[in-house]
């Protein structure tokens, strides 16, 4: 079987945008993948996105953020703050734990912090089952406990929250509810929409896992780059301080050189030819090294530096292709990464921009005497720890 690995920025925005190429990252990840958005094509994903994309509509996060996401990073980040230290890894999935089982549609009984353990440990688990083609264990035995998971998962999160959501639901078709006043979640859109989307039940549980660790998995490993990447930065630029407008940029800088997903992969379903000349015979493996596209010196000035300040061609995202592009971009780019508008009043700073200020704030840096380590499962360059001490400065 042929691979073709594109390694240019523009191959891969072009790739990005190639109808006959269709998403194949995700054929060993099964268990959690199996007919969820990211792995749908052509008219299936279209009517499944329109669906989903209602949710993330223009100024949902605006409106967001201000009004309760401030407080939920400050209320998740509290107990770190208070106990001195904490882990940046787990600091990062707490925080924005409630927030994706939010978007997903799953309710929470209570403000234990067992359920949002719970919560952590099943995205965990089926972030390891989407992204089995990179895991280094036995992948049977990784699928057993993501379907052990999954089992758990649906008695303690989905069942219940499908059970109010159908009642709602029940409501609206019987004139005694506005449909405004439903929840404004995947699981609700499904559950409304799915006789015209054709999904059974597994796959709507899918789908809510699938969220569940989409959202979680590269919101967390963002917070830990852009904290590294700051931490090593501020040394050297003692002027510079945490403001949102600044961390926003350092976010942006550490996607590009390093994208939760180092590689989207496609699979041709004609035979191709890019702009670039290259060649993509029918049914051959097409890997778009993000990674290494981000580092395009066509593109980028000093690829290699990370430099927050530096200036990008205007048709070129600050982040290159981390969110990706074309008909699969990330659905959450807004939420996670915020609006870079330059128009006063406009800009949305996103999730990881709030998490990294609001610890900045309370004084973290690196632990002196436990340092960070990356994640020895997996070929993908996660942090597995980031032992950080809060210290008012
Ligand atoms: C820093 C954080 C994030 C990064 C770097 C990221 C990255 C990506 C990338 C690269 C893709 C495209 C993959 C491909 O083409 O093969 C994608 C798709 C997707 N992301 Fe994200 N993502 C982030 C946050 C989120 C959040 C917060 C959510 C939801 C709550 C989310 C939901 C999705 C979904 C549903 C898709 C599939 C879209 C489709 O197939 O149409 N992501 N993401």
């Amino acid at each position: 079987m042929t691979t073709i690995t594109l390694d240019r920025y523009a191959d891969v925005r072009e790739a990005f945008r190639t109808h006959d190429l269709r998403q194949s990252l995700y054929d060993a990840g099964g268990v959690v993948m199996a007919d969820c958005l990211l792995v749908l094509h052509g008219q299936e994903h279209k009517l499944r996105r329109r669906v989903e994309n209602r949710l993330f509509r223009r100024g949902t996060f605006r409106h967001w953020e201000k009004e309760f996401l401030h407080d939920l990073v400050r209320e998740s980040i509290t107990p770190f703050v208070e106990a001195g230290k904490g882990d940046l890894v787990e600091i990062g999935y707490r925080t924005v734990m409630n927030l994706t089982a939010m978007v997903a549609g799953l309710d929470r009984k209570s403000d234990d912090p067992a359920e949002t353990d719970a919560l952590y440990r099943f995205a965990k688990k089926f972030s390891e089952g989407a992204t089995l083609v990179h895991s280094t264990r036995d992948h049977e035995e990784v699928r057993a406990e993501v379907r052990a998971a999954m089992k758990e998962f649906d008695e303690q999160f989905l069942q219940p929250s499908r059970a109010r959501r159908e009642a709602l639901i029940a409501k609206v078709e019987a004139g005694e509810l506005d449909e405004d006043e439903l929840p404004r979640d995947v699981l609700t859109a499904l559950l409304r929409n799915r006789e015209e989307l054709g999904i059974t039940d597994d796959i709507i549980r899918r789908e809510c896992a699938f969220y569940l660790q989409a959202g979680s998995h590269s919101t967390a490993n963002a917070l830990t780059h852009t904290a590294h990447d700051w931490f090593t930065w501020s040394k050297d630029h003692p002027e510079a301080t945490p403001e949102p407008e600044l961390i926003q940029r350092c976010v942006y800088e550490s996607l590009r050189l390093h994208p939760a997903s180092p590689v989207a992969q496609r699979r041709a379903m004609a035979p191709i030819t890019l702009r670039s000349g290259i060649e993509i015979p029918e049914g051959a493996t097409v890997v778009m090294d993000l990674h290494a596209a981000n580092r395009d010196e066509t593109v980028f000035e000093r690829p290699l530096e990370y430099d927050p300040l530096r200036e990008v061609p205007e048709d070129v995202p600050r982040w290159g292709h981390a969110f990706g592009g074309g008909m699969h971009a990330c659905i959450g780019t807004e939420l996670a990464g915020g609006v870079p508008s330059t128009a006063e009043g406009e800009r949305v700073l996103g999730t990881v921009t709030l998490m990294l200020t609001a610890l900045l704030k309370a004084g973290a840096r690196p632990d002196p005497n436990d340092p960070p380590q990356l994640d020895p499962h997996s070929a993908r360059e996660h942090f597995a720890r980031y032992p950080v001490v809060f210290e008012k400065q």
